[in-house]
């Protein structure tokens, strides 16, 4: 009896959950009957800077969209892109998202989607355009802090929590920027070349996952081209993969400014164009939002019959179809503005995300009740982090800076701090050089390092054009205005120093030998220097991992190998020549050690993989590899590791590289803990994208499964055999 109820609300639920379905679609049909032809065209672009039209005559409210991906951007004008001015419009600053990938743990993810959609809600955002998942392609993006690291599985698997969650508010996340935008130099027309299988292996699928896995209500196309066309209406990425083997069945919008053309933006898949000037440039002028390519062009094609009416209307539904799982969802919660536990949740995904990349003879974590003269030195140590670097800058209630963290939690240390350097004021699109001296900066940092007993120098990068910032790429792998020199300087007289960067991309580390810690601190938003300073000390236990490799030198990364057709491209077409290799790919196959490897972190303690198992080696292509991982914490304190899991194909018909991360699993440990983990493989996550037959492609044989806690330190290997 019990089993029959049971079975009978399941069947309730589900059949509930398709009237549903079939309720919304049932009304859509009935609005989109009662729409007139204006009305219809209107909703297909935008209104003002942030918002798309409804209705009024029936009610139908307005979209309003809001960046960004790390937190809800303030307010901003009607028809400008000048802040409004509001006074309540102050936001959580959560960490960037590739400091949320380091964590490697997806239920963070989940609950920082909860969080930002919560604030999004509140401030009655629609539409939250982030997250981004663009694949960390080369050093010198400037937009990589925003995006999930190099490897497709890990941003697969870490984006779609963070979707949920977002959606969960009643509140449509965004995926973007499909597909390719994977530099900022020559953005809005860099014409990207790239293979089909390094498209459908390396730069689809965190999109795939976020459509198949994650549910999401709209995504986001890019400024570039592909192949000759513009991603942002384009009919292979748009029309054939995304609406017609995905099965998208959600909102495409625009990057603001990245529709070109009417035709393409009407027949290619794009439902609502945002942010085109009509004067060439992203900037409108008043009015112009009847000039827009879906506006009054898209208008007169449908009037004049070229264009079929079933094409406005796809994109009415689609609009609609999101209205009734945000706006127009009378269910939905009523979202949270900045508060106490956001904030928590923003300082423990920063203290999960940070990496602890070295630690000579265990000098962190410090003593916080230490009387030494501790000298802190650097300009990102109280530089604001979460102004400037573009879209996703943020109006934050708070920013602990690392100076303030730092100097709250040694109470009993004697703190000097020098900046060090100076970087200059950030502008948009701008470098502006510091007026500061730089001599005298970097004097009295030296003499602050010969009265310490140790030096904590915070340096890194910064939001500023150029640096990790939107529409512009770094020009070197070098830590930026002169921080090699000071650190040279630095270690010249003083032993104890250790370097903290702050940043959102890998740096050249020309002092690493000298240096006696590393941590890569990302942007770590509102409670930056509270996290910084619960790692330093050792309230927390640095569990990050890597999500992207550290090249020595730039000519080690993959797309630096190559020509300047490979990176940045000749100013018109870019070629991706290394095709499927990005990253731990590259480094892996072509034998050249990185500096610092995709998926590596340290701790405070230490951890043995002690065994790895399988209950059988013989499998099918359907089937799903089980597998035991057993692993115990050998040290004195707690902490947690992320056991990783790449796959090697022994013998393929075409080049593989020597190792592809398929699954991983982040594992709390108490000191002297022993646990064995369970971690599953489906067998079909080992295929290779086939250009042959245009599909994905499983072939038999013997696959290596190489279990360790980094790329480059596997413990276990077991061979399992495909049928
Ligand atoms: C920007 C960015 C995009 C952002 C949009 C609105 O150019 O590329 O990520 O969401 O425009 O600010």
């Amino acid at each position: 009896m019990k089993y029959l109820l049971i079975l009978s609300v399941l069947f309730l639920g589900v059949s509930v959950s398709a009237q549903n379905t079939n309720k919304v679609e049932t009304q859509i049909d009935k609005i989109i009957s009662q729409l007139t032809l204006e009305e219809k065209v209107k909703m297909c672009h935008a209104q003002s800077k942030f918002s798309s039209a409804g209705v009024e005559r029936l009610g139908i409210p307005e979209i309003w969209m809001s960046d960004g991906p790390h937190g809800v951007r303030a307010e901003i004008e009607w028809d400008s892109w000048s802040y409004a001015g509001w006074t309540n419009d102050s936001c959580t600053a959560f960490p960037a998202l590739t400091c949320l990938a380091s964590t490697f743990n997806p239920e963070l993810s989940y609950k920082y989607g909860v969080a930002i959609g919560e604030e999004a809600r509140y401030r009655k955002k629609d539409i939250l355009l982030g997250p981004g998942v663009n694949i960390y392609r080369t050093p010198l993006n400037g937009r990589n802090f925003e995006y999930m690291g190099e490897d497709p599985y890990l941003a697969s698997v870490m984006c779609v929590p963070y979707i949920k969650g977002v959606q969960a508010n009643g509140v449509a996340a965004c995926v973007k920027h499909y597909v390719l935008n994977n530099q900022e130099v020559w953005r809005n027309h860099i014409n990207v070349k790239v293979s089909d299988r390094a498209l459908h292996e390396i730069y689809l699928p965190a999109f795939k996952a976020a459509v198949e896995h994650g549910n999401v209500w709209s995504i986001m196309g890019a400024y570039n081209k592909y192949n000759g066309q513009y991603t942002s209406h384009h009919k292979v990425l748009i029309n054939d993969i995304l609406k017609g083997d995905w099965g998208f069945d959600g909102v495409v919008v625009t990057d603001w400014g990245s529709a070109h053309d009417t035709r393409e933006a009407a027949l290619n898949g794009l439902d609502i164009e945002m942010g085109t000037g009509t004067d060439g440039l992203t900037s409108s002028k008043d009015n112009a939002y009847d000039y827009y390519y879906l506006a009054n062009p898209f208008l007169d094609l449908l009037k004049s019959g070229e264009i079929d009416e079933s094409v406005v209307d796809d994109k009415v539904r689609r609009i609609l179809r999101l209205m009734y799982r945000t706006n127009m969802d009378q269910t939905r919660p009523f979202g949270r503005k900045a508060n106490r536990q956001h904030f928590d949740i923003a300082r423990e995904i920063a203290q999960e995300g940070i990496v602890l990349l070295k630690n000579n003879k265990s000098f962190f974590p410090l003593n916080p009740e230490t009387t030494q003269t501790i000298a802190v030195i650097g300009e990102n140590a109280t530089r604001m982090m979460t102004i400037g670097g573009g879209s996703s800058e943020l109006k934050t209630v708070h920013e602990i800076s690392p100076l303030e963290g730092i100097t709250k939690r040694f109470t009993n240390a004697n703190i000097i701090h020098a900046m060090g350097y100076s970087s200059g004021p950030s502008v948009y699109n701008r470098v502006i050089a510091s007026d500061l001296d730089q001599d005298s900066l970097k004097q009295a940092a030296v003499e602050a390092a010969k009265k310490a007993d140790i030096v904590l120098f915070v340096g890194g990068l910064n939001k500023n054009h150029e640096q990790d910032c939107e529409n512009g790429d770094r020009k070197s792998l070098n830590l930026p205005f002169a921080q090699d020199e000071l650190l040279n300087e630095l270690m010249s007289v003083n032993k104890n120093v250790a370097v903290i960067l702050v940043s959102g991309n890998a740096v050249a580390m020309p002092w690493q030998t000298k240096a006696k810690a590393i941590v890569q601190a990302w942007y770590l938003g509102s409670e930056t220097g509270h996290a910084i300073a619960d790692v330093l000390t050792g309230d927390v236990n640095p569990s990050g991992k890597l999500p992207m490799s550290f090249p020595v030198k730039l000519e080690d990364n993959g797309a630096h190998a190559f020509d300047e057709l490979s990176y940045p491209g000749d100013g018109v077409d870019q070629v991706y020549k290394e095709d499927i290799l990005v990253g731990y790919r590259w480094h892996d196959t072509k034998k050249i050690k990185p500096l610092y490897a995709f998926g590596y972190g340290l701790s405070y303690t230490t951890f043995k993989i002690n065994s790895a198992s399988v209950l059988k080696t013989k499998f099918n292509a359907d089937e799903v590899v089980k597998m035991n991982v057993s692993i115990s914490n050998t040290g004195t304190v707690d902490g947690a590791e992320v056991v990783q899991v790449y796959v090697n194909d022994t013998k393929s018909s075409v080049m593989r590289p020597v190792k592809e991360l398929k699954a991983f699993k982040k594992v709390k440990l108490m000191a002297g803990e022993t646990k064995t983990i369970e971690l599953e493989l489906p067998v079909n996550s080992f295929a290779f994208y086939d250009e042959r037959i245009k599909s994905w492609n499983l072939e038999k044989g013997a696959y290596k499964l190489l279990i360790g806690t980094a790329s480059n330190q596997i413990k276990k290997t077991i061979t399992i055999d495909l049928q």
